[in-house]
């Protein structure tokens, strides 16, 4: 209960590269307990079956993982590019995991190619595709909480698109739900910056949003 009270947005910006906290090994024991997490979440329809090749799960999300020198090397890989990332590339210096989570549209007529097949279809299956993976990230967000690490929900900015999305190997088939970052727990104390949700004390009383019928 507690780690879902206290989960809350931190945008953490660093304005350099910062050294991983994190050893190889601890690291990908975080990743782990993190996907295991994301994959704890309800989800009601297995994805369309053209999804299932390199990764062959029916789970109707998929989660790419950048690790920390993958974040500070897509810093570096933006700018030889002229991409314009602001600060998604001052959280990729200081992230220790990135999670790229898309979900799978259920598909129909012609594939759009060079880009996420953004408008989707309107249908039941979509949306429950979506609160599904909507479900595993919040999992992990609380998660990451839990484990004292700060963490922020993006929309992704630069990283939806190519030349970033294909660094990061994101099919474009794919829909992005959630680019999340997870800092380092000693982050606050490094930061140039730490950004709260500008949302975050919005809209909260529950009167406002909840009655009985
Ligand atoms: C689907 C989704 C996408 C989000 N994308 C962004 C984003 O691109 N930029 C941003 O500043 N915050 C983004 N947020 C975080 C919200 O701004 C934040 O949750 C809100 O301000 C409430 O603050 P809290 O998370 O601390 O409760 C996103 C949240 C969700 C659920």
């Amino acid at each position: 209960m507690d780690a879902i009270k206290h989960r809350r947005t931190q945008k953490v910006l660093a304005k350099t590269p910062w050294t991983p906290s994190l050893t190889d090994g601890q690291r990908e024991e975080l990743v782990q307990e993190l996907l295991t997490l994301a994959a704890a979440a309800p989800y009601h329809y297995e994805s369309a079956a053209k999804y299932r090749n390199d990764l062959t799960s029916g789970l109707p999300f998929r989660c790419y993982v950048a690790d920390a020198a993958r974040c500070r090397a897509a810093v570096d890989y933006a700018a030889a590019q002229e991409v314009q990332a602001g600060k998604i590339s001052e959280m990729l210096n200081a992230a220790e995991v990135l999670f790229i989570v898309t979900w799978l549209p259920d598909t129909f007529g012609e594939p759009i190619v060079g880009r996420e097949p953004i408008p989707f279809t309107g249908n039941l299956r979509n949306m429950e595709h979506i609160a599904a993976t909507g479900a595993a990230i919040q999992n992990m967000l609380v998660g990451a909480t839990g484990l004292g690490y700060p963490n922020y929900w993006s929309s992704g900015g630069a990283l939806r698109f190519d030349p970033m999305r294909s660094h990061f190997k994101v099919p474009n088939e794919e829909i992005i739900l959630g680019t999340l970052f997870i800092f380092p727990k000693d982050a606050a104390s490094r930061a140039d910056e730490v950004v709260p949700g500008k949302l975050r004390n919005k809209g909260k009383e529950i009167a406002t949003w909840s009655k009985k019928v």
